[in-house]
């Protein structure tokens, strides 16, 4: 019997499988607006059989976007915009569905990956001036200085969230996802390379740490308590003097404490000199470390490839769930050929069962 291929239960929400689709900006909405690339993108991962399909870092504030082709959730437009997304995936698939909500503080204001990914400067076309907890850039060689925020503008940004959490609900999403890893705005608070505040939120890790924890306790407060809530983190920045795996425990302790549906455990992203050296479960062992100090579940996530990789990271309790990203845009029937080389049931749509190979007869549910 497959542990990966067994349900699980997050808050009231019960997941088919442990198979996670990991948020994946796709750098293709319109001013913040979902596009028909959203439903054809995340229409063909709703047919995955996948677990959950969690949609990419949405941004909850304009300038909190990567490019200006992020996907936003900020205003009725962008709601708008992304329900006729979720209806789509509604209409023909039964996979839980989350969304990944974001804010890329000093990293915004960037062309998009395939065009090089360079930040553009205030006022030049695409670009906006930059927030972060210190006036300090990611890149200094090429990032204009961003603005430290005030008291003010980190109350701003609280609402921001907590305005979309309330919009992600009236869509109907079944689950949030709290973006704090991959050296965006909330991991740029937890890290001291990027965060020297002598204020509430900056010096001590508790003060380091409580941006993150205010916002989880706004968006909970917020979201229907029956739907889960987790956060995503970077474990360490792979950098002398930054944020690490230590560090990434007591702030899963703590929002533990809290209440929080899971930890994503992901690394990196914050600091330029950072040294990954990059293998097949490279940020296991940090999910691994993570989950024996927490009760919530834990989610593997970074060059999971393989079914039965994926399989002993579960069944030898490494992670609860795994999650996949560039595996499963790689082949998005991934799920599928997982359960055939486990011997478990996929979960096909109707209009494809009759796909079913000869040799695997009886691999589809029947539902
Ligand atoms: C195209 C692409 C877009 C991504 N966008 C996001 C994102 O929106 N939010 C996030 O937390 N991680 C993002 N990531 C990171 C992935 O979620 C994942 O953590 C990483 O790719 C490692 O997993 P993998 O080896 O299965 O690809 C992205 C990765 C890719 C390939």
């Amino acid at each position: 019997m497959s542990q990966l291929f067994t349900p699980f239960h997050l808050g009231s929400l019960t997941l088919p499988n442990r198979i996670v689709i990991a948020p994946m900006c796709q750098y293709s909405s319109d001013d913040g607006k979902a596009t028909s690339w959203h439903t054809i993108h995340l229409g063909q991962l709703a047919l995955s059989g996948a677990g959950l399909l969690i949609v990419e870092a949405t941004a909850v504030e304009a300038v909190g976007r990567i490019t200006q082709q992020d996907l936003g959730l900020w205003d009725d437009e962008t709601e708008q915009a992304l329900s006729g997304v979720v209806k789509a995936i509604r209409e023909h698939s039964t996979i839980p569905l989350g969304i990944q909500l974001g804010h890329a503080g000093r990293k915004a204001s960037c062309k998009r990956p395939w065009e090089g990914g360079n930040s553009i400067p205030d006022g030049q076309p695409g670009g906006w001036k930059t927030v972060a907890p210190s006036a300090i850039p990611y890149n200094p060689e090429q990032d204009e200085t961003p603005e430290a925020m005030t008291q003010e503008r980190i109350d701003a940004l609280k609402e921001a969230y907590v305005a979309a959490a309330k919009r992600a609900d009236r869509l109907g999403f079944d689950l949030l996802e709290l973006h704090a890893a991959h050296g965006y705005l909330l991991h740029q608070f937890l890290s001291p390379l990027s965060n020297q505040r002598t204020d509430q939120y900056g010096g001590s890790l508790q003060n380091r740490m409580r941006l993150v924890l205010e916002v989880y306790q706004a968006l909970r407060a917020a979201f229907p308590a029956e739907k889960p809530i987790g956060v995503r983190i970077s474990a360490t920045d792979w950098a002398d003097g930054g944020w690490d795996l230590e560090q990434s425990v007591a702030l899963a302790k703590a929002l533990d404490e809290l209440g929080c549906s899971y930890i994503h455990v992901s690394s990196g992203g914050n600091a330029m000199q950072q040294k990954i050296s990059i293998s097949p479960n490279y940020q296991v062992p940090f999910a691994d470390r993570i989950r024996q100090a927490v009760k919530m579940p834990v989610i593997a996530v970074g060059l999971i490839t393989e079914p039965e990789q994926a399989e002993a990271i579960v069944a030898t309790g490494q992670a609860d769930l795994v999650a996949l990203a560039r595996g499963i845009l790689y082949d998005p029937r991934w799920p599928w050929h997982a359960a055939a080389k486990l011997g478990e049931k996929a979960i096909a749509p109707n209009q494809y069962k009759r796909s079913e190979p000869h040799a695997l007869k009886g691999l589809f549910n029947d539902k």
